[in-house]
């Protein structure tokens, strides 16, 4: 996929909703772009999915530039979009645009930036410089202190309404497309049907060009997280952690390595 391919895919008349997926490593990288997925994104989640940190507040361009690096390597034709951590776009212009050059020459095609207010002089100057720009509204998880913890967003009309001028705000700045995080369905179909550039949804239902999901959350990594909007793919904590006892019991019992599984 190109950055064209998106404006392409959503002006098809029988259009295919554009699929995402975050990746942080090699491995992920690799599965992911070998699956048919349309992007990946190294998104700041890696904190919490990775890192095991309780948000994503502690996570760094340089963190973010590492990982991308890894992912450019595992899917050399992927279009990897990078996430700006945390007060990276916050300190002024330089600075946002340092962050944005490191994410850039680490591989990325793009970059991912959370909220409008502030933010929108940043967003021009971006794309002016020849950067691509990917939106994100609604749950905006740097902002969970604001929202007092990770909460559907926009349930009110004032709300909405914000929401919906946000969005227009960023579409005229420049971005490509938006990510729109748990919203209710019905704001997020107004949305999509306002705005001339793809919307990609996690946890804002089935109307969005687009979805994305956390590739630990729907491979079923962390199976105490169940939120409302997630499907599971598969069930590697319970896979991984019985393949992990398997080769502890073998070892144990002498039966691991066999005759075979050594040298002579
Ligand atoms: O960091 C991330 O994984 C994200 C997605 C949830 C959109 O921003």
């Amino acid at each position: 996929m190109k950055i064209q391919d998106f404006n392409k895919r959503y002006n098809q008349t029988d259009k295919q909703a554009i699929t995402m997926i975050t990746s942080y490593d090699a491995f992920s990288a690799k599965t992911s772009h070998q699956a048919g997925v349309d992007c990946l994104l190294v998104g700041d989640s890696v904190g919490m999915v990775v890192y095991g940190f309780d948000s994503t507040l502690q996570v760094t361009t340089e963190m973010i530039a590492r990982h991308t690096e890894a992912v450019r390597r595992a899917a050399p034709d992927a279009f990897v979009i990078a996430d700006m951590p945390f007060m990276s776009n916050r300190k002024g212009f330089e600075a946002c645009m340092n962050a944005a050059e490191e994410l850039m020459r680490s591989g990325a095609n793009a970059i991912k930036l959370e909220g409008a207010r502030g933010n929108l002089e940043y967003v021009r100057h971006l794309v002016d410089s020849g950067i691509p720009v990917m939106g994100h509204l609604g749950l905006t998880p740097q902002s969970f202190q604001v929202f007092g913890g990770f909460k559907v967003q926009a349930k009110e009309q004032m709300e909405q309404q914000r929401l919906l001028e946000e969005a227009e705000q960023l579409q005229r700045a420049g971005i490509f497309a938006l990510v729109i995080e748990c919203v209710p369905s019905s704001i997020a179909e107004k949305l999509t049907l306002n705005l001339k550039i793809p919307t990609i949804g996690i946890g804002a239902g089935a109307a969005c060009d687009g979805q994305v999901l956390v590739w630990h959350d729907l491979l079923g990594c962390n199976s105490g997280f169940k939120p409302k909007f997630l499907r599971r793919y598969a069930n590697l904590d319970g896979t991984v952690t019985e393949a992990i006892q398997s080769y502890v019991n073998e070892v144990k019992q002498g039966q691991f390595p066999s005759k075979i599984e050594s040298y002579s």
